[in-house]
């Protein structure tokens, strides 16, 4: 059988090597370079690694063309409409729907692990009372490596499976007890007679003064923006979690290199720069000069939470996510905001607007995600601690597939060197 290849020839020498091309189920094929440096003595160059496929995987595939999102083959719509997040959790670890039992054991698992260390909880009282709540999470996580080295062995399965159950069920009481520190609330204990979204939403918003009474409407779009960020393939927290884990560095510290890169703006930080901009539209009527600011080649202005890297027809998640804002809008007093509104009439207008249209710019899945946050009650500042909760799953699942290929090397980038060429020491009264 021939086999497909790409040629590669060094035109200097003339020297020609054939790389096989790979292909997966879906998606581009790929080159496979990796005998490149020793039949031709040269590495690739592809900074940010836009064309690198740094692995195989299973779990994730996106068509940004198409507007595709599945996990482990299901799409994202019909997990949405269907699923539970912690069946997507399962979803994502174990590569299959779960049946009941499955379910209902794995539920229960988790809800032995919501509880934090008292020790872990003390981490808290260390932390300044101004301190960003991602610093906090970030902190925290990091330290559960403290608690844990009797089941961290990264070789073990059984330890491996503890480790992705004690990230799951505890990242909600690490991140209600982030925003808790900051407001100066007393924190909540877990409470496991209740669902992981219904838990989640009490640990952040109850009070041991009060009744708290969870809002169906609220747990069910929580619930569903859980499911629409828990994985999203090769992103750079992603990539750094694969990377930081190709050392054997212990999960913990995996997940919180992580939490570390979501952080960044550039990443886990559109939602909130989206209820920025609304903020500083202020009223439905400074919309055409907003967008006139936008359109205009000279101004740096973006109409946040519109165009994405990847996704040049539709954001899969957006639609759905934007259902849910109408939802929150006819339930929910709370969503019933002058942002909200600007939100609306912003994306009409864009959505009908030539300049929009010629270039593909479609509300990604972040235009909506920061409304419905606040419209939960949720503050700005902890977006993104929201975002780390959902996606802990995506990225401990990552890392449990790397940590299972037989094949597992350290990463290590290569570089092209343009530094100085060599040069003799210079003692310090000559320099
Ligand atoms: N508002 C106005 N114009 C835009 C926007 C926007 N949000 N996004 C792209 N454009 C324009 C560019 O000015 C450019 O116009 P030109 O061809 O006349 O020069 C054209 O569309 C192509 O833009 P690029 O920057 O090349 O598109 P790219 O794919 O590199 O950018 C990105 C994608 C970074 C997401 C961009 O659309 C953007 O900045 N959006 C706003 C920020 C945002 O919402 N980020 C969240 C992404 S979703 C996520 O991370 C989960």
């Amino acid at each position: 059988m021939s086999k497909e290849t790409v040629t590669i020839t060094d035109n200097r020498t003339g020297k020609s090597f054939e790389c096989a091309i790979k292909n997966g189920t879906h998606g581009q094929p790929v080159i496979d370079c990796q005998a490149l440096p020793k039949e031709v003595g040269m590495f690739t160059f592809d900074p940010a690694f836009m064309t690198t496929a740094s692995c195989e995987s299973a779990i994730t595939f996106i068509d940004g063309d198409q507007g595709i999102l599945l996990h482990r083959g299901y799409p994202i719509e019909q997990l949405a409409e269907n699923s539970s997040y912690l069946e997507v959790c399962y979803l994502l670890l174990y590569g299959e729907l779960p049946k009941k039992g499955e379910l209902d054991q794995f539920n229960a698992e988790i809800k032995s692990h919501t509880m934090l260390h008292e020790g872990l909880r003390n981490v808290f009282s260390g932390f300044r009372r101004d301190a960003h709540p991602m610093a906090m999470l970030l902190g925290v996580v990091g330290a559960m490596s403290a608690y844990y080295h009797d089941s961290m062995d990264i070789y073990n399965p059984t330890h491996r499976n503890l480790c992705a159950m004690r990230l799951i069920a505890k990242l909600p009481t690490i991140a209600a007890n982030s925003y808790k520190y900051t407001m100066g609330f007393p924190y909540a204990y877990p409470r496991n007679d209740l669902g992981y979204t219904e838990n989640f939403l009490q640990m952040m918003f109850s009070m041991p003064s009060e009744e708290y009474k969870i809002s169906p409407t609220a747990a069910k779009a929580l619930e569903t923006m859980l499911i629409l960020h828990a994985d999203h393939e090769q992103n750079a927290s992603t990539s750094t979690v694969r990377l930081a884990g190709s050392s054997q560095a212990n999960p913990f510290a995996c997940i919180a290199a992580g939490i570390a890169t979501l952080w960044g703006p550039a990443h886990g930080g559109a939602n909130e720069a989206v209820i920025k901009m609304l903020d500083e539209i202020k009223d439905v009527k400074n919309i055409p000069s907003f967008l006139a600011k936008v359109k205009d080649k000279d101004s740096a202005t973006r109409l946040m939470g519109f165009g994405h890297r990847v996704y040049k027809n539709h954001d899969p998640r957006a639609k759905i996510i934007r259902g849910i804002c109408h939802e929150l809008l006819n339930e929910l007093d709370t969503a019933k905001t002058p942002a909200f509104e600007i939100a609306l009439e912003l994306e009409r207008i864009a959505l009908e607007d030539e300049y929009f249209i010629q270039r593909k710019l479609y509300p990604n899945v972040d235009f909506y995600s920061g409304i419905i946050l606040s419209a939960l009650g949720i503050p700005t500042n902890m977006f993104t601690v929201m975002f780390a909760v959902a996606r802990t799953v995506g990225w401990i699942s990552q890392w449990k597939e790397m940590l299972e290929e037989p094949s597992m090397k350290i990463g290590r980038p290569r570089q092209l060197y343009v530094g100085a060429a060599n040069r003799n020491f210079i003692p310090m009264d000559k320099r």
